[in-house]
């Protein structure tokens, strides 16, 4: 049975955003991340650093008053960036362009995702950051589904081997 959990901590934005690059560099397009932590945890930075892995080139800004931002991978992949924070009632969720961000056609990374529990249900990676006394973030990683399992399995054996810090 593979172990689908992982913890690790980033002592630093720079570190927050290289850990995000190194999880985009290994997305496949129908990924979904479900990036959850209280505000200013480092959702939105974290997403900095998976997008640019991913390979656009966009600049990433929260999306907390427009719900979703799709950024441009190539002709045919995109990523598409939720904030539910503001998402309080099912109406609105139902609203927003969900279903179309969750469709498949690409990478989709989810902040406040406590906001429609239903996402949970999906197969997905769970990413909690954590803010520490210190200001150092605990990053704890959860998997359900086989890809997210894989994921969490290559962030074990190159990540916490020291081969990118
Ligand atoms: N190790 C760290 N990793 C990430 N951010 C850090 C770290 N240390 C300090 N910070 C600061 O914490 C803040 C994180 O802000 P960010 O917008 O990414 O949080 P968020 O989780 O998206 O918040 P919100 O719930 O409001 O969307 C930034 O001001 C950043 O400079
Ligand atoms: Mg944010």
């Amino acid at each position: 049975m593979p172990d689908t959990t992982l913890h690790l901590t980033t002592t630093s934005i720079e570190q927050t955003i290289a850990f995000g690059q190194y999880i985009g560099q290994h997305l496949e397009a129908a990924d979904l991340i479900l990036l959850c932590g209280g505000l200013g945890a480092g959702k939105t930075h974290l997403t900095k650093g998976i997008v640019a892995g991913l390979g656009s080139g966009d600049t990433v800004t929260s999306p907390t008053y427009v719900f979703i931002n799709e950024y441009r991978l190539s002709a045919q992949r995109t990523v598409f960036h939720v904030d539910l924070y503001r998402a309080e009632d099912p109406h609105e969720l139902a609203s927003i362009g969900l279903d179309d961000a969750l469709s498949g056609h690409g990478t989709c990374i989810i902040e406040w995702p406590e906001r429609d529990p239903s996402l949970f249900a999906l197969p997905h990676l769970a990413i909690e950051l954590t803010i520490n006394t210190t200001g150092s973030r605990d990053i704890a990683m959860h998997a359900l589904g086989s890809r997210a399992s894989a994921l969490i399995a290559i962030i074990r054996t190159t990540w916490l081997n020291g081969t990118t810090l």
